[in-house]
């Protein structure tokens, strides 16, 4: 284990199994519809990666880079949107944005509001983990690996302190006295 870490949270092999159940819930639910999935930069790559090789369906690819600006106005203006997608990618599809986290839910809640009239056919939410008791806004993911995920600094498989950790294959809890540090 990372010495960083002050424990595992979820394993690779814990992760690794929930994937392929959600993958083959999407690829159920999905199954000769016209699907683009939108990985959200960067937490969500390697999800994203893992995730749609085990889609047994055709789609397309995009990805998009946006933060939120925390308790921002009740306006898309809330979003601050550093890579976009074209509008092409998403009219006439059935839309999948896929994330690591979802946390307070501000970053998917502007962002949905920001695609909207872009015409897609359907949109969805799907996400490794929820963080359902950090909720601030009415944001309910159709597609989660692992509900209930504990307030605590989750790094891996993505999941980053500080741009570092996201390559650990596990996920795991960091230390206090790591980002403690930083302050
Ligand atoms: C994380 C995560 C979500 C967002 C969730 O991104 O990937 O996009 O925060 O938080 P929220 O629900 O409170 O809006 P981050 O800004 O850390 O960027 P990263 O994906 O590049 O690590």
């Amino acid at each position: 284990m990372n010495p960083d870490l002050k424990k595992i949270l979820y394993t690779k092999e814990e992760i690794a199994e929930r994937v392929t159940l959600l993958a083959k819930r999407i690829e159920k639910d999905y199954a000769g519809k016209d699907v683009v999935c939108i990985g959200i930069l960067k937490g969500a790559f390697i999800f994203m990666s893992d995730l749609v090789r085990q889609i047994d369906l055709p789609m397309t690819l995009d990805f998009m880079m946006v933060s939120s600006y925390g308790a921002g106005t009740e306006s898309t203006g809330a979003l601050i949107v550093k890579k976009d997608v074209d509008s092409k990618v998403i009219n006439g599809k059935h839309v999948i944005i896929v994330e690591d986290i979802v946390d307070s839910g501000r970053t998917l809640y502007y962002l949905k509001k920001y695609l909207e009239g872009r015409g897609a056919v359907t949109m969805a939410v799907c996400t490794l983990l929820n963080k359902k008791e950090r909720r601030v806004v009415d944001l309910t993911p159709e597609y989660c690996a692992f509900e209930d995920t504990p307030d605590e600094f989750v790094v891996g498989y993505g999941l980053d302190y500080a741009e570092k950790y996201r390559e650990l294959p596990d996920i795991g809890v960091l230390r206090p006295q790591i980002y403690a540090k930083a302050k």
